[in-house]
């Protein structure tokens, strides 16, 4: 069986896969606490990253390198960048972009990383529609959208910011850690896989809805996460 690494930006994201490991050891690495263990005899190692792509891709190292982790998943919440993405919602990625990285002084394209062969990241194809199966079994009157996940250092909370993403970038869903994983998973060639809920409309009342409706989106991925991991070969 593969070992999995599982990354929540927040407590709030991670703790309840925490509580149900077995076996579980704690090593704290970079500030972070690092839980190795199993769950229903699937090898894991379970890490709240802190937010941010920095914190995000730091973890994502460690992991790889400190754990032997063969698969990454991110999860967490998102903001919705499109009207048929509701709140509690699943998007999972197909891809994964740095909305934030800007070298347009340079020539570059937004979003687009100088000197690096690519700056969209694939996600692995096998898991992603696993992940939707999954969900389908046991959400399965939520909302399942798979597409492009937008990241960048920035909690988008404005109608203008938010119609500027989705013309530029087309993307499904934005957050703040999950390309910076992705880019860290593609150069270390291991799959990866992002799943967030939706928590807000990444507009004016981002802020109020987010904390409304934070608990009932990280149950939705704990549900899918929980069935996911045991499904994996
Ligand atoms: N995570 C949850 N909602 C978000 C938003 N609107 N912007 C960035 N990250 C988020």
């Amino acid at each position: 069986m593969r070992k999995i690494g599982i990354i929540g930006a927040m407590d709030e994201e991670v703790k309840r896969l925490k509580e149900l490991m077995q076996n579980v050891q704690i090593k704290s690495i970079a500030s972070m606490d690092f839980y190795e263990g199993y769950f229903e005899k699937v090898p894991l190692v379970v890490v709240r990253s802190g937010i941010g792509k920095v914190n995000a891709a730091l973890c994502t190292q460690i992991l790889i390198d400190r754990y032997d982790i063969e698969i990454v998943i991110n999860t967490g919440v998102a903001g919705s960048l499109r009207n048929e993405i509701d709140i509690a919602d699943i998007v999972l990625s197909t891809e994964a972009l740095q909305h934030d990285m800007d070298a347009r002084g340079f020539g570059y394209e937004m979003g687009v990383i100088p000197r690096m062969d690519k700056s969209i990241f694939t996600a692995d194809i096998k898991l992603v529609n696993l992940a939707k199966k999954v969900c389908s079994e046991v959400l399965p009157s939520l909302g399942v959208h798979t597409g492009r996940v937008l990241s960048g250092d920035q909690f988008i909370s404005d109608t203008k910011k938010k119609e500027w993403l989705v013309n530029t970038f087309d993307g499904y869903c934005t957050e703040m850690e999950g390309a910076a994983i992705a880019q860290a998973a593609y150069l270390n060639n291991i799959p990866f896989l992002i799943i967030r809920a939706i928590s807000d409309k990444a507009d004016q009342s981002a802020e109020m809805v987010y904390s409304e409706f934070e608990e009932l989106a990280i149950d939705n991925t704990v549900k899918l996460l929980t069935e996911l991991i045991k499904q994996i070969d």
